[in-house]
């Protein structure tokens, strides 16, 4: 399987910083066996999908509705339309400042794969869960109702633990391959056979310097980088420490 690394910028950046990137991106070797995907805030879109690289775009949200009366919204098919390959959706900051159900993280992931794109479907348990030792359930929860009428074709889940998202404190190795493994399980009793194929992959403080060890394990296919990604370098070296093995 290619690797898949995503940029999550969230509310970060500006213009003259999006450019920066792409500079800077196009300067670095390229990463061979490795997607490497740029989500900035919706207005720099533009400004990316203009520039010649490798880098594959992508959003961080969309919304529900297919399109229609309402103000401020952005609809997957203006996204595709834009030159979205990748959309984000079901952040946990979405789910917990916005009240993002799984129903609803379900609609956008199914309007992402009829617009021709990939769901990034994003699931991950809150620390009072994991030391309550009902991570696994919760998350499997999580991913049964996020995908509820989602093709297997155009999916990628992301496993964010809550508690290691923008904290610097990532899991270890062990505790996300022991996650990874348990929603590849699910991914197989939910889709068969196509289930193996699904990218699943990482986020919750990647750095270039922890990336390799995460990369090392046997379910995990990437990582969703927030913080990190904000500079082009670090996140070129994440992008390969993905590609080790792969080419
Ligand atoms: P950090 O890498 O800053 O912890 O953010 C992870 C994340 O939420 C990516 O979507």
């Amino acid at each position: 399987m290619v690797g898949l690394v995503i940029a999550n910028w969230k509310m970060h950046g500006s213009r003259a910083a999006a450019t920066d990137f792409v500079d800077q991106w196009g300067s670095l070797p390229s990463v061979e066996g490795v997607e490497a995907v740029l989500c900035p805030p919706y207005p720099y879109l533009a400004l990316i999908v203009g520039a010649t690289t490798d880098l594959m775009l992508g959003a961080q949200n969309c919304a529900e509705p297919a399109e229609g009366a309402y103000t401020g919204e952005v609809s997957a098919k203006m996204l595709a339309d834009m030159g979205c390959r990748y959309v984000i959706v079901g952040h946990s900051e979405r789910r917990s400042f916005y009240g993002e159900t799984d129903a609803q993280v379900a609609t956008k992931a199914q309007r992402i794969v009829s617009a021709g794109m990939t769901a990034v479907v994003c699931i991950g348990e809150a620390l009072a869960d994991r030391e309550a030792g009902a991570h696994e359930a919760v998350v499997s929860t999580q991913l049964q109702c996020s995908l509820q009428g989602v093709s297997a074709e155009g999916l990628v889940v992301a496993y964010e633990p809550v508690w290691a998202i923008g904290t610097g404190q990532t899991a270890t190795p062990q505790q996300a391959e022991g996650m990874h493994a348990v929603i590849r399980t699910r991914l197989c009793e939910q889709y068969g056979e196509a289930g193996g194929g699904i990218p699943i992959i990482y986020g919750g403080s990647v750095k270039p310097g922890n990336a390799a060890e995460l990369f090392c394990c046997n379910n995990i296919d990437g990582a969703l980088v927030g913080g990190a990604s904000l500079d082009a370098k670090s996140f070129w070296q994440i992008a390969s420490a993905s590609s080790v093995g792969r080419t």
